[in-house]
C-alpha cells in the first residue's frame, strides 16, 4: 500500500463522515483524576497532572447580534464558573473571531491555517468560543455539558466532540493515556506543576495584552487516525515510526523518564530522523514549549483518533514550531487533521471580561 493510497482512504472518509453531536465512548478508564494535596491552585485546563478521563470540546458561534458580545461572554463564563468543581474541570478559550480588535488580541492568535497535508472540515474547525468539560464519568460530562448549554441561547454550537482517555494516570508527575495507536502519551510532557507554568502560561514580559497574562494559547487538532493500517504493521515498525517503544522506553533501551542522545546516532539507525518524537524534539536539552493534554476520540470505525490539544504561552515557539518539524515525518501516512482551531485560554477570574476582551 503506498502512502498516497493510504491518504486518500483517509480523505474519502473524511467526506463521508457526518459531523455528529455523539461519540462513542472507549471503555475501561477508570483513573481518577490526581491532583496533589500540596498544588497551587492550578487554572482548570492545567489542572492535573492528569487531565479529567472524560472530556467534552463544543465550539460555539455568537448567535446574538456582535453588540451583545459583552455579555454573552458573561453569560458564558457565568456558566462554566457553576459547573467546574473538584469533579468536573471546565473553561473558556476565546477564537480569533471573537476579539475583533487587533491591539487587544493575544498576538499570536489568528484563525488556525491549513498545514500540508491538512483537509479542513469547516463544520468541524474554529469557532468564536471553545467550551472544553471534563470530568470522570462521559455521563458527568454530558450533564454539566447540558447544564451549561442550557443559560447559553446567545451561543450556537459549531462543532462538539467526545472524548476519552484510556489508561488514564500519573507516573513520575506526568499524565499519561493509551493512544488509538496502542503506545502510551504523555512522556515528553513536563513532570512538575512548575514546569507546567513555565511552558504554558503567558506572562507580563511577553509583550502580551494585559489582560491575556496568566492565560495560555490553546491549540486543538481532530487527527483522524487510520488504524486499520496501522495494525497491519508490526509492533517493531510502529514503534520506529514513534521513535519510542509502546510503554514509553527509547528505542536504544533508555528508560522513559530519561534522555537519549540522538546526536550519538547521526544517521537515525536507532531511532529514525523521521521518527515522531525525533522530528518533534531533535535537541533532548531543549523541550518544545508546549503541554499537551489530549483525549482519543471515536464516532466510527472509520472517523476514530485523537482530539490532539495542547496548551503554551507562545503559538510560535510552542505548537507551530513542532507542526513545521513533523512534516514530513513517517507517521504522516497514517494520519488526516480534519478540523480543530487556534483558541486562547483566559486567566482565572473575571478581570479578562473587563479589562479589554470585550471592549
Ligand atoms: C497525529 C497524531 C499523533 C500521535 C498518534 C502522537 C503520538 C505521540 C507519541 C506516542 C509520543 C511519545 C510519548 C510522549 O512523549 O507523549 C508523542 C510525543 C510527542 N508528540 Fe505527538 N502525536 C501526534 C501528534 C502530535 C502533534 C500534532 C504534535 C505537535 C505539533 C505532537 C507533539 C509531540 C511532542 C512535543 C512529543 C514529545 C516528544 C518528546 O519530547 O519526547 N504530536 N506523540
Amino acid at each position: 500500500m503506498t502512502t498516497t493510497t493510504r491518504r486518500d482512504v483517509l480523505r474519502a472518509s473524511v467526506a463521508a463522515a457526518a459531523v455528529g453531536t455523539g461519540g462513542v465512548a472507549i471503555a475501561g478508564v477508570a483513573a481518577l483524576h490526581n491532583t496533589p494535596p500540596h498544588a497551587a491552585p492550578v487554572p482548570a485546563h492545567l489542572r492535573g497532572p492528569a487531565p479529567l478521563p472524560h472530556a467534552q470540546v463544543i465550539a460555539l458561534d455568537l448567535a446574538a447580534d456582535k453588540d451583545h458580545r459583552g455579555s454573552a461572554l458573561r453569560a458564558a463564563h457565568r456558566a462554566v464558573a457553576a459547573i467546574d468543581s473538584d469533579e468536573i474541570a471546565a473553561w473558556l478559550a476565546l477564537g480569533e473571531s471573537t476579539l475583533p480588535e487587533p491591539t487587544n488580541r493575544p498576538r499570536h492568535l489568528k484563525q488556525m491555517p491549513t498545514f500540508p497535508g491538512d483537509v479542513l472540515d469547516p463544520a468541524q474547525s474554529h469557532g468564536d468560543l471553545l467550551l472544553q468539560i471534563t470530568g470522570l464519568s462521559s455521563r458527568a460530562v454530558r450533564e454539566a455539558a447540558e447544564e451549561a448549554m442550557r443559560k447559553l441561547p446567545q451561543w450556537q454550537v459549531r462543532w462538539r466532540l467526545d472524548g476519552v482517555r484510556p489508561e488514564n494516570r500519573t507516573e513520575a508527575g506526568r499524565g499519561l493515556a493509551r493512544n488509538p495507536f496502542h503506545f502510551t502519551e504523555g512522556y515528553g510532557n513536563p513532570a512538575t506543576p512548575a514546569e507546567v507554568s513555565e511552558r504554558a502560561v503567558v506572562t507580563a514580559d511577553q509583550n502580551e495584552p494585559a489582560w491575556a497574562v496568566g492565560g495560555s494559547y490553546q491549540v486543538v487538532r481532530i487527527v483522524r487516525l487510520a488504524t486499520d493500517f496501522w495494525d497491519r504493521d508490526t509492533v517493531h515498525e510502529q514503534e520506529r515510526i514513534i521513535g519510542r517503544r509502546r510503554d514509553g522506553r527509547w528505542l536504544d533501551g533508555t528508560p522513559s523518564t530519561e534522555r537519549p542522545v540522538f546526536a550519538a546516532d547521526p544517521h537515525g539507525k536507532t531511532t529514525p530522523l523521521d521518527a515522531h518524537v525525533r522530528r518533534a524534539t531533535p535537541d533532548r536539552r531543549e523541550p518544545p514549549p508546549l503541554v499537551r493534554r489530549g483525549y482519543n476520540y471515536h464516532r466510527d470505525a472509520n472517523d476514530q483518533g485523537l482530539i490532539f490539544s495542547c496548551f503554551q504561552r507562545d503559538l510560535t515557539r510552542g505548537f507551530e514550531a513542532v507542526q513545521h518539524r513533523l512534516r514530513g515525518e513517517a507517521m504522516a501516512k497514517y494520519t488526516l487533521t480534519t478540523g480543530g482551531g487556534y483558541f486562547f485560554v483566559p486567566p482565572p477570574g473575571d478581570n479578562w471580561l473587563d479589562a479589554g476582551a470585550t471592549a
